[in-house]
C-alpha cells in the first residue's frame, strides 16, 4: 500500500512563449549561456501552459519524474542541471541565515508531475514552459526565492523568458559563469492590450532537427549567425523595445519578420543546411505580405514568426483578427474532419472581399493549416493554491486521472 506520511506539494501552471527577437546559438553549452540577447512575447495560459506539481518527503527514496501520465528517466543530464542548481540555492538560503519554512527540506527527494494542455509534439515549445514550471515549483517547494533565470535556462534557454509575463527579454551577460545572463520583463501583460496573437497548426509531427542540436551545427559553420549576434541583434533589442513600449505595431511587425527570416536565413548557411520551413509555411509568408499590401501597408498590419518548426504564430491587432482569419480560410480551406478550425479566444466571422480575395494571389490548399489557436498576451508563471489541482497524490504518486 502507498505510504500516507505526509509530503509537501506545490502545483503552478506557467505560458509559452514565443521569440520576436531569436534565441539561436549557445556560448556555452554547459551552462546554456547565449551567444544574442533575445527578446518575447508571454502567450496567455488560458489556451497553452504546462501545470506541474513538485512534491518533496522525507520518505521518497528517490527522485522521479512524470510527463504527461509517463514515468521519464529523471537522470537526462538537463533535469539533473535543474535539480543541482535549486538545490544549490536552497542551501545557500539556509546557510545565509535566512529562515527556512522547511527544515531539512533541501536533502528530500522530490516528485514531479506535470501536464500540457496542447499537444508536446506540435511544436509550440512545450520545453520552456515545461522548464520554467518545473523550476517555479521546485523554487516554492524548497524554498528558494531568488532568480529563477539560471535554474530554467539549464532546461532550456528559452525557459528562462517563460518566468515572466508580458514582454521579456533574455539578457545575454557577459560573466562567463552566466550569473548575468537573465530574463527580464520589458513590459507587463496588459501593457498593449489591443495585441493579439494566432498560432496557426501547419503539421503536428516532431520535427526533423531539435533546436539543440540545429544551433550546435549553426554556431559551428554559419557565418551569417556570427554576424547576427554580434552585428544585427544588439540594435534589434533596442528598437524592439522601443515598438513596444511605444505600442507601434507597425514597426513591431515589420522587425518580428525581419528577425524571424534572418533566423531561417542563418539556418540555410548552416552547414549542412537546416530547413524549418515547409510549403504551407512559405505560402503563409505570402499571405501575409500581400494582405499587408491590399490594406497599403508598407511596414505591417499582420507580422508572422516562426520558431525550428513549419508553424506559423502571427501577431495582429483586434481590429485585424477577424480579416485576416477569413484570409487564412479562404487560402487553405479546412479539411471537414470534424476538429473545430479555430480555437481559444472567439473571433467573430467577417467577409472577405473579392478585392482582398484577388489580392490574396494563389490556389487555395485545402488542409495545409489544421487549425488556428487565437491568443493573446499573458501573465507569468502561477501558483495553484487548491490542493485539489494537485496532480500527485497523498502518496506521491501521479493520480489516476493524470
Ligand atoms: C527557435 O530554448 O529550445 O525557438 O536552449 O537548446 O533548449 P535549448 O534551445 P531552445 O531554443 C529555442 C529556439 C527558438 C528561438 C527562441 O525561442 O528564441
Amino acid at each position: 500500500m502507498a505510504s500516507e506520511k505526509p509530503i509537501v506539494a506545490v502545483t503552478c501552471t506557467a505560458p509559452v512563449n514565443i521569440a520576436v527577437i531569436k534565441y539561436w546559438g549557445k556560448r556555452d553549452e554547459e551552462l546554456i549561456l547565449p551567444i544574442n540577447s533575445s527578446l518575447s512575447v508571454t502567450l496567455h495560459q488560458d489556451q497553452l501552459k504546462t501545470t506541474t506539481t513538485a512534491a518533496i518527503s522525507k520518505d521518497f527514496a528517490e527522485d522521479r519524474i512524470w510527463l504527461n501520465g509517463q514515468e521519464e528517466d529523471v537522470g537526462q543530464p538537463r533535469l539533473q542541471a535543474c535539480l543541482r542548481e535549486i538545490r544549490r540555492l536552497a542551501r545557500k538560503r539556509r546557510s545565509s541565515g535566512d529562515e527556512d519554512p522547511l527544515p531539512l527540506s533541501v536533502s528530500y527527494k522530490v516528485h514531479v508531475a506535470s501536464v500540457n494542455n496542447f499537444p508536446t509534439a506540435a511544436g509550440l515549445a512545450s520545453s520552456a514552459a515545461g522548464y520554467a514550471c518545473l523550476a517555479y515549483a521546485l523554487a516554492r517547494v524548497y524554498g528558494v526565492e531568488s532568480d529563477l533565470s539560471e535554474v530554467a535556462r539549464r532546461g532550456s534557454g528559452s525557459a528562462c523568458r517563460s518566468l515572466h509575463g508580458g514582454f521579456v527579454e533574455w539578457q545575454m551577460g557577459e560573466r562567463a559563469d552566466g550569473k548575468d545572463s537573465v530574463a527580464r520583463q520589458v513590459a507587463p501583460e496588459l501593457h498593449w492590450p489591443e495585441l493579439r496573437v494566432l498560432i496557426l497548426v501547419v503539421s503536428a509531427e516532431k520535427k526533423l532537427m531539435g533546436s539543440t542540436v540545429g544551433m550546435q551545427t549553426s554556431v559551428e559553420t554559419s557565418p551569417l549567425l556570427r554576424f547576427r549576434a554580434k552585428a544585427v541583434v544588439p540594435a534589434r533589442m533596442a528598437e524592439m523595445t522601443r515598438c513596444i513600449k511605444e505600442r507601434d505595431f507597425q514597426g513591431f511587425g515589420q522587425l518580428t519578420m525581419k528577425d524571424s527570416n534572418q533566423f531561417h536565413a542563418t539556418c540555410l548557411d548552416t552547414f549542412p543546411p537546416i530547413s524549418y520551413l515547409s510549403d504551407t509555411s512559405r505560402r503563409i509568408i505570402h499571405l501575409v505580405h500581400c494582405f499587408n499590401a491590399h490594406h497599403g501597408q508598407t511596414k505591417a498590419r499582420v507580422a508572422y514568426t516562426f520558431d525550428a518548426g513549419p508553424n506559423a504564430v502571427i501577431f495582429t491587432l483586434d481590429n485585424t483578427v477577424a480579416e485576416f482569419v477569413a484570409a487564412v480560410r479562404h487560402s487553405f480551406p479546412p479539411k471537414s474532419n470534424g476538429d473545430k478550425f479555430l480555437k481559444g479566444l472567439p473571433v467573430r466571422p467577417a467577409p472577405l472581399s473579392d478585392e482582398l480575395k484577388a489580392a490574396l494571389g494563389m490556389d487555395p490548399t485545402p488542409g495545409g493549416v489544421k487549425y488556428i489557436i487565437a491568443t493573446q498576451v499573458g501573465p507569468g508563471p502561477q501558483i495553484l493554491d487548491d490542493p485539489h489541482a494537485h496532480l500527485l497524490g497523498p502518496d506521491g504518486l501521479p493520480k489516476p486521472a493524470v
